[in-house]
């Protein structure tokens, strides 16, 4: 049997602390699919189908990972797709909170399915999406924190 493990998120832009995650999850499980929230509550920078690309072109030397979207409750694309797991990634006590109350909410929805949460390295701790954004917005670099595609795809975004 595959074990498959789901890693959902808005990935606005996907950084090396995402990259961190799913190098140690793919190791613990057979396939692991990163999806990408549509999430209605957020309005992101990059379009749908730009986070998509992004993480392809990450990924593209990773073996067992493979990339999808959803839209609606994460526990029924676990579902749909046979996972038995949802990585969360947990970089500080600040995240612990959310998180909890998240994999509790998703266990009541879905028993079966269990959320594996792992801890990126301590130099991705202070590190989100939205300071990658706020950086590239005021023309600094990013280089350290997101992966070559992304760097050139979002200094394209805020050069227009
Ligand atoms: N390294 C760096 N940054 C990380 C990270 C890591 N390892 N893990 C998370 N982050 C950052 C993200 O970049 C993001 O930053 P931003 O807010 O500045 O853009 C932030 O942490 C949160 O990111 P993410 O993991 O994408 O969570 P989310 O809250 O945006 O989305 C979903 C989580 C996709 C699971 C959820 O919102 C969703 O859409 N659920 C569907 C509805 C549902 O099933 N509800 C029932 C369960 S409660």
């Amino acid at each position: 049997m595959i074990r498959k493990a789901i890693y959902p998120g808005t990935f606005d832009p996907v950084t090396f602390g995402h990259l961190d995650i799913i190098k140690k999850a793919k190791d613990l499980f057979d396939e692991i699919i990163v999806t990408v929230a549509v999430n209605p509550t957020k309005h992101p920078l990059f379009t749908l189908e730009e986070r998509l690309d992004l993480l392809k072109k990450s990924l593209h030397d990773y073996e067992n990972v493979y990339v999808d979207s959803f839209n609606g409750l994460v526990v029924d694309f676990a579902r749909e797709v046979g996972a038995v797991s949802i990585i969360r990634g947990l970089r500080a006590v600040s995240d612990f909170e959310y998180e909890f109350q998240m994999a509790l909410m998703n266990r009541k929805l879905a028993s079966e399915i269990t959320t594996v949460f792992l801890i990126p390295h301590e130099k991705y701790t202070y590190l989100n999406s939205t300071i990658v954004r706020n950086l590239a917005s005021l023309q600094s670099d990013v280089s350290d924190f997101v992966p070559p595609a992304v760097q050139s795809a979002i200094r394209e975004k805020f050069s227009k």
